[in-house]
């Protein structure tokens, strides 16, 4: 389990420099998708009404005059996405081995150990690995071990694959026919979230048996995440057509929309619970996987969390995005940041309770963070990341990062942050990069969980929060 941690989270976010990203070599095109492939669709009649499918498969999209370029030229869309998405060994291909890594060592072994049959892998790992359309669903260039295709997030293409490059069509045209409308945080916060948290539809849930027979954890943060498998330039003619993308704003809307993913699956009694037991998946996981040893002095591998007012000893709920979105809401939402403070400690609490009660308490809280992520959504955070920084490290804030996933989250926070002022021409790129150290020091700090010691990660954290604060 850590060194998965280790390789992926904290791998991924040691690179995370987003200048990195352009410096990917532009690839030939493998796999699932052929090369070269013209659209040659010339009849009159719409693909749609000639079909009965809606998921065209990566192929579709892949012509040399379309997204299957070698090195894109941007002239509108830069034409080399295909190519990003298939980088062999950089986290911006993720998705197109999504589908091949199930068939790799630690796949088969996590397979094995649940004992599935091919059945059981297809109804419960495909829908994350893959696009995963419905068989009838399928056109004749789908392929499964496309992995998480162009659909996965763009959505099934058949409405709109034809009139998406005509001179004539226009965004919203294209939406009006099936394309979804990810530059909207809500939105796009909702397509990862089906993947990277979970979601009551199409076994799209990785439970504690899958984690406990070797799957790695998931970890996510919408504009870090974002900016690791972006393929696109934001130039004038994006921004003309789509607005201009907000950082602050994607982070923001990211923790209000995990938050009430997070509580709608708890309340949900199919994902809720397994067993006599609620699924473990939601909680924190170390507050189980600690050593202890039976000696006549009590040894502390815990402290006890503000935010939480449950009883001693007991498995809290993870609450890494609830954290998160108080310092949000303290900031950018300030009339609704005491309900939801409230709401959330009235869902630690039920905990003490019984399941319909904590079922009503996450309705409620979930109820509070759907209401916040409309309000970040409808309008601009602008100049407010100084302030959310200064706020994730203050003292109403910084002592309820008592866990290692919060923690985790709360590093990429401040790393989105610091991103976002950069880009917002607030600090210059140099000035960022001496803070760099102190990014580095919090990423040590929960490099592996089991090294994870929270009085060393408040303090590492706290030491960034305050270099940051000093370039205001
Ligand atoms: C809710 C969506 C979801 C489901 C369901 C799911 N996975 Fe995953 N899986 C992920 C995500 C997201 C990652 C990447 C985690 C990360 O690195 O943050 C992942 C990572 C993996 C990896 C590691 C890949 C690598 O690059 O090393 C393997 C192997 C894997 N999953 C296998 C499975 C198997 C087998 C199943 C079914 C038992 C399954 N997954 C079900 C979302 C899912
Ligand atoms: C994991 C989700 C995801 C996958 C998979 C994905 N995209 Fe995207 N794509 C995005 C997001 C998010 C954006 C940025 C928001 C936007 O402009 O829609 C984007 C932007 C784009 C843009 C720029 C749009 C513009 O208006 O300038 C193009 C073109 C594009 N994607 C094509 C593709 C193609 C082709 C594939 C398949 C090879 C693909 N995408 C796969 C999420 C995805
Ligand atoms: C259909 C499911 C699905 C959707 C939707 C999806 N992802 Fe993923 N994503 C995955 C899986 C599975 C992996 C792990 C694949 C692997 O390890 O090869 C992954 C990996 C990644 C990685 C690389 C992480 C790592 O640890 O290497 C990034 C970054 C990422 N996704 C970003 C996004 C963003 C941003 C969105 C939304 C715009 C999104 N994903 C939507 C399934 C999905
Ligand atoms: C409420 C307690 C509890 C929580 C919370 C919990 N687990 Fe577990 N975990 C267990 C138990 C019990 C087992 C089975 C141990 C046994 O059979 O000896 C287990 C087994 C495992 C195993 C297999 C360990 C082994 O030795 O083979 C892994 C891996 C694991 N859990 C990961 C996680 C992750 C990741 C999380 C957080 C998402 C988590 N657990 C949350 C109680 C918990």
């Amino acid at each position: 389990m850590g060194s998965r941690v280790r390789g992926t989270i904290v791998g991924l976010l040691r690179a995370a420099s987003r200048h990195m990203r352009r410096a990917l070599p532009a690839l030939g095109l493998g796999a699932g998708v052929v090369a070269g492939l013209t659209l040659a669709f010339s009849s009159s009649t719409p693909l749609q009404a000639q079909n009965s499918y809606n998921y065209t498969g990566v192929a579709s999209c892949a012509g040399s005059t379309c997204h299957g370029r070698s090195e894109g030229n941007g002239a509108i869309v830069r034409q080399d996405e295909i190519a990003t998405w298939q980088s062999p060994s950089g986290v911006s291909g993720a998705h197109s081995r999504a589908f091949t890594v199930l068939q790799g060592r630690r796949g088969r072994q996590i397979v094995r150990s649940l004992g599935y049959s091919a059945a059981d892998e297809a109804a419960n790992c495909y829908g994350c690995h893959a696009t995963n359309a419905p068989g009838s669903d399928r056109g004749p260039r789908y392929q499964m071990d496309d992995g998480v295709g162009c659909e996965s997030c763009h959505g099934s293409s058949i409405g709109w694959l034809e009139s998406h490059y005509e001179v004539q069509g226009t965004h919203p045209h294209n939406v009006a026919n099936g394309m979804v409308p990810l530059e909207r945080p809500d939105v796009r916060a909702r397509v990862c979230l089906d993947c990277h948290y979970g979601s009551s539809e199409r076994g799209q849930f990785v439970t504690h048996s899958m984690m406990a027979a070797g799957h790695p954890r998931i970890t996510f943060e919408l504009d870090l995440f974002s900016s690791f498998q972006q393929h696109h330039d934001v130039d004038e003619d994006y921004i003309q057509r789509k607005g201009r993308p907000d950082s602050v704003q994607l982070w923001a809307v990211g923790q209000a929309e995990a938050v009430a993913r997070a509580t709608d699956l708890f309340a949900r009694p199919d994902t809720g619970m397994q067993g006599v037991f609620p699924q473990l998946y939601f909680f924190d996981c170390h507050s189980c996987h600690r050593p202890i040893t039976d000696g006549e002095e009590r040894r502390l591998t815990f402290e006890t969390n503000p935010g939480r007012p449950i009883h001693f000893g007991q498995p809290p709920f993870n609450d890494e995005n609830i954290i998160m979105l108080s310092a949000v809401a303290d900031v950018l939402a300030p009339a609704r940041a005491e309900e939801f403070r409230s709401a959330a400690r009235n869902f630690h609490a039920s905990m003490n309770q019984g399941r319909a009660e904590s079922q009503q308490a996450a309705v409620a809280l979930r109820e509070q963070a759907q209401a916040l992520s409309g309000a970040l959504a409808a309008r601009s955070s602008g100049a407010d990341a100084f302030t959310v920084v200064a706020r994730i490290g203050n003292e109403a804030i910084s002592p309820r990062f008592t866990d290692y996933a919060g923690s985790v989250q709360a590093v990429m926070a401040i790393d989105t942050l610091l991103n976002a002022m950069v880009n917002d021409g607030r600090i210059t790129l140099g000035a960022a990069a001496g803070i760099r150290a102190n990014i580095n020091n919090a990423y040590d700090a929960v490099q592996s969980p089991e090294g994870y010691r929270p009085a060393q990660f408040r303090q590492a954290l706290g030491q960034a929060v305050t270099a940051i604060g000093r370039l205001r």
